[in-house]
């Protein structure tokens, strides 16, 4: 008989989909869209696997509701804060991940990011759309340039290297970073420079979240944070939401204690209509789309397929948290 695995939404790409259902028996939930908790619970039971996608929380009520069956998940995703990893190892589960084929994807995301944000991009366009374009004006529109300033990286793993590899090109006058371990030979290596968190957020015009999000790191930035920040500061975040308290950040950008925040992740996601950071002219929100281009996100459904496969096999995976 072939190994059982839930599959938590239809879209993943194609080549994982169809490499899996050559070796396993395919639940699928039928829609482009995340499988409903309620259904989830429901599917999952007595299921050897589980291909899943950061939108699934599988906690240990999830994993109860799997039953001794389990062996294996697979994420598609390098962030895996929606997996209770202590249950798992419990549990004898294996959990496959997509490190390194989205680092590229991501880190190109985030100097996007901070470009649109720091020269106002979403803001001119919108002007040029709605006829606030009267004419070729001085200081119309006028943003800050990475050119010269000072650029702190919080978490100095994959992506947030790449990043600073991508920013030496725009000349800033000093690349820094903190991280949880020491990195002084990669940053030696980079010519970049590591200091603690609370020097950095003093002393940067650009902030840049790449760390991972775990109890350390959980609305780091917060009122106190952002209360010794410069006023000129622009805040980046391309890690996960959580990492910023939300309402004091919304506070910090309405008291002008910072300039500006370029937001790829949020807390909920999607951010409800409502929510004052879609509604601020410095604020520019992306729908989490740092790894989304079609070859990453093609690779990332086969590397998440082959994890599974190899898992159910136990022999080695590609990428294994
Ligand atoms: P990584 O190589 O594991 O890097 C994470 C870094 O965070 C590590 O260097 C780690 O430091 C650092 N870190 C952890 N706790 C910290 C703390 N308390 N203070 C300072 N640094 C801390 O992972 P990655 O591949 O670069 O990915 C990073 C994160 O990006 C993922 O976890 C995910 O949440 C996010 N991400 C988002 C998108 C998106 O679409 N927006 C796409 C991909 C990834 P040590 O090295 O010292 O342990
Ligand atoms: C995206 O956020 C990821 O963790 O891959």
């Amino acid at each position: 008989m072939k190994p059982t695995v839930y599959v938590t939404r239809n879209d993943y790409a194609r080549i994982g989909l169809d490499l899996l259902k050559e070796e396993c028996e395919l639940t699928i939930w039928d829609e482009p869209s995340p499988v409903p908790r309620e259904e989830f619970m429901k599917n999952v039971a007595g299921k050897d696997a589980i291909f899943c996608s950061l939108n699934d929380r599988i906690d240990k009520e999830l994993l109860d509701q799997a039953g001794p069956s389990l062996k294996v998940i697979g994420t598609i995703s390098v962030g895996f804060d929606h997996i209770d990893l202590k249950q798992c190892r419990e549990r004898g589960i294996r959990v496959g991940y997509t490190p390194e084929v989205l680092t590229d994807a991501t880190a190109e995301l985030t100097i996007a990011l901070l470009l649109a944000t720091a020269r106002r991009l979403l803001e001119a366009n919108k002007e040029a759309h709605t006829g606030g374009w009267k004419s070729w004006s001085p200081m119309w529109m006028c943003g800050t340039s990475i050119k010269n300033s000072v650029v702190g990286i919080v978490g100095f793993g994959r992506i947030g290297q790449e990043i600073a590899k991508r920013l030496v090109p725009f000349k800033p006058a000093q690349i820094q970073f903190c991280s949880r371990s020491d990195k002084c030979l990669t940053a030696e290596e980079l010519g970049v420079t590591q200091i603690p968190f609370d020097e950095l957020v003093e002393t940067s015009d650009f902030i840049i979240v790449a760390c991972s999000y775990n109890m350390e790191t959980a609305n780091m930035f917060n009122d106190s944070v952002f209360s010794r920040m410069r006023p000129s500061t622009i805040l980046i975040n391309t890690s996960r939401g959580g990492i910023i308290d939300q309402h004091d950040l919304i506070h910090a950008l309405k008291a002008g204690k910072i300039r500006a925040a370029g937001l790829d992740v949020t807390t909920p996601e999607p951010l409800p209509l409502d929510n004052p950071l879609l509604h601020m002219s410095n604020v520019v929100v992306l729908p989490h789309i740092g790894s989304a281009d079609v070859e990453t996100r093609t690779e990332m459904s086969r590397i998440t397929a082959c994890n599974i496969i190899s898992g159910l096999k136990g022999v080695k995976m590609i990428s294994e948290i």
